[in-house]
């Protein structure tokens, strides 16, 4: 079979024959449909992820972790739990039976690869974490990136009142109007004028506020939250941190948090198997029902060369096809 395989820590993964994988008893056949490309997925190959040596305990090995693939019978599944020298960027593999879910009928393998995984991203912040209710002000800080831009048409899904999402990419800030917000700020302007867009967008005041940046477009947004009345109190402004796209890390004045009303949880608050067995259903039916849109590029396994070099991600997800 071909599979892309990756002879040494730091190198790029040949386009080549590999030894078809044979299943123990333990283990199912995969023919595999398609595999979401993620930065991860370079940092394992770097031997610079914690997991470098738990994944790829021996080389030369097949890189790629978990995707969608086609049992033996045609039943579609998401799969889990390769272990080298096989991994999930090649024709086949093998997993373990116990790490294969079923994929609803209607929903293609490259969506099914990448887009659920994006929207849990923000599903379980809006609706397990913040608590968002019908109405409410949402604030996506990064809303032009492939996250941002599910957050979103999530946010309006779940009964948003207004949504403001930020960004830098013109082009991009115009797609999420399209996709369903009502104000956009450009993070491309001075510090002060910065300021000004976050709180004249504000209007009444953020209730929710989903963070895929952090660094100092943050920074300046939560220095707007301090009141200049003492003793003021406003809304429960629910700040989920979920990404770290500018930085990881910011400077928090102790009176931002005092008597703002600002409250900062992380991504994974709220998150219990009922919420992600509940949220999982919830994205597959979005899906069935044609609401959510990701730009996605499907890339042939044997461009897996030229792919991993490449660097023009942003915005959108490529997925690979065997
Ligand atoms: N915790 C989780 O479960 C989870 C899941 C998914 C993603 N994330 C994290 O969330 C973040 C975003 O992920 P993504 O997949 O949406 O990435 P992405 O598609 O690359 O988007 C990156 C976002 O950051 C903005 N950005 C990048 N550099 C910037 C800078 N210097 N100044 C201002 N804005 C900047 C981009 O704006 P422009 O494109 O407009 O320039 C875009 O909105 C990442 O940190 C990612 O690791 C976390």
């Amino acid at each position: 079979m071909k599979a892309a395989v990756l002879y040494k820590f730091g190198e790029v993964p040949r386009y080549e024959d590999f030894p078809d994988p044979s299943p123990t008893q333990e283990e199912v056949l995969i023919k595999v449909k398609a595999v979401g490309f993620e930065n991860v997925d370079k940092m394992m190959a770097e031997g610079k992820h914690f997991a470098s040596n738990q994944f790829l305990t021996e080389l030369p090995a097949i890189v790629g972790f978990d995707g969608i693939g086609e049992l033996t019978d045609g039943k579609l599944v998401g799969f889990g739990g390769t272990k080298a020298p096989y991994g999930a960027m090649a024709e086949k593999t093998v997993v373990p039976k116990t790490h294969t879910v079923p994929i609803p009928e209607g929903i293609d393998a490259a969506t099914a690869a990448v887009l659920p995984a994006s929207a849990l991203t923000s599903l379980f912040p809006l609706k397990w974490g913040a608590k968002l209710q019908k109405g409410e002000t949402v604030l996506i800080n990064g809303a032009t990136g492939v996250a941002g831009k599910l957050a979103v048409q999530i946010a309006k899904l779940l009964g948003a009142g207004r949504i403001i999402g930020t960004g830098r990419n013109p082009d991009s800030l115009k797609q999420i109007m399209d996709l369903g917000a009502d104000a956009v700020i450009n993070l491309k302007q001075p510090k002060g004028q910065l300021s000004d867009s976050f709180k004249k967008e504000a209007k009444d005041g953020y209730d929710v506020i989903l963070d895929f940046l952090w660094g100092h477009p943050t920074e300046t947004l939560i220095n707007t939250l301090i009141p200049d009345e003492i003793g003021y109190v406003g809304n429960r402004i629910r700040l989920v941190q979920i990404g770290e796209a500018v930085g990881e890390t910011i400077s928090l004045p102790a009176s931002s948090l005092r008597n703002s009303g600002l409250e900062i949880i992380g991504a994974s608050a709220g998150m219990t198997p009922e919420a992600i067995n509940e949220s999982t259903n919830q994205v597959w039916e979005w899906l069935r029902e044609n609401k959510l849109k990701m730009d996605i590029e499907k890339v042939p396994l044997k461009d897996i060369e030229s792919t991993w070099k490449r660097t023009d991600f942003q915005g959108k997800r490529i997925v690979i096809v065997p």
